[in-house]
């Protein structure tokens, strides 16, 4: 990486960790529920993934860069037999879903609030059922493509931590990015592309609830794609 110096806890994150100061609103919850809810990587993760979470659940997905939480909130209340675990580095979205958790709490849901690459090299192997990334940093610029969260490394960990058969799901409004997804994901040769039909990754995906990222593409007429991948 010429002329970048990165930390191992920043291998994969390159955007902005603050936004505005929280207001006493946001900054409240935010101070009290994270804390209970952060998942802690000193120690070592659990070798039954489903006993970090309040209630029982049957099995785990994960959902990284979850922005405002809209999806993922949306997604935890929707099965509440299922363990979600957040990743999200910047501070406000953070703070927005604590504040929304803090009027509706969840039992199934615990975050972290760094780089996803951390969290997963501290996962088990073969321990999620599902990992999301939905609006990934497009990094549009071909010299800023390297940063993409898609990469051989990631697909590396994706591989190691998925369950077989486990739907690797991933949306981006930028044409690029998507070509660049399913090369990767080819190339890598332990994910499958499940595309049932010719136009069927235009499709939102069963119960899709959208994201503010999403919102703010289709009002700049930008076509989203759905992709999802199966693990092998
Ligand atoms: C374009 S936003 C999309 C947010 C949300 N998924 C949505 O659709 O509204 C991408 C998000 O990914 C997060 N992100 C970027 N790099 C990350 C990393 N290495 N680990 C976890 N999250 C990351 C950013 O902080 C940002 O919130």
């Amino acid at each position: 990486m010429t002329g970048e110096r990165r930390t191992r806890a920043t291998e994969a994150f390159f955007g902005r960790r603050r936004g505005k100061t929280l207001r006493p609103a946001q900054a409240q919850p935010a101070g009290l529920l994270l804390p209970a809810l952060k998942l802690d990587l000193d120690a070592p993760a659990p070798a039954e993934l489903r006993s970090l979470f309040a209630a029982p659940v049957e099995g785990v997905r994960l959902e990284i860069g979850f922005g405002g939480g809209e999806h993922l909130l949306h997604e935890a209340a929707a099965h509440p037999d299922v363990g979600f675990i957040g990743v999200e580095p910047f501070v406000n979205g953070m703070a927005k879903m604590m504040t929304r958790l803090d009027e509706r709490p969840l039992a199934n849901l615990r975050v972290y609030d760094d780089d996803a690459t951390r969290l997963l090299d501290w996962l088990p192997d073969a321990c999620l059922d599902g990992i999301d990334l939905f609006y990934p940093d497009p990094w549009p610029k071909k010299r800023h493509w390297k940063r993409r969260f898609v990469n051989a490394a990631n697909l590396d960990r994706f591989a190691r931590v998925m369950k077989k058969g486990g739907q690797f799901r991933f949306a981006s409004d930028i044409d690029t990015y998507v070509d660049w997804t399913l090369l990767a994901c080819r190339a890598h040769g332990g994910f499958e592309w499940q595309a049932a039909s010719a136009g069927d990754w235009r499709t939102p995906y069963e119960g899709w609830p959208g994201t503010r990222y999403e919102q703010k593409a289709l009002r700049e007429g930008r076509v989203p794609a759905y992709l999802t991948f199966i693990k092998l």
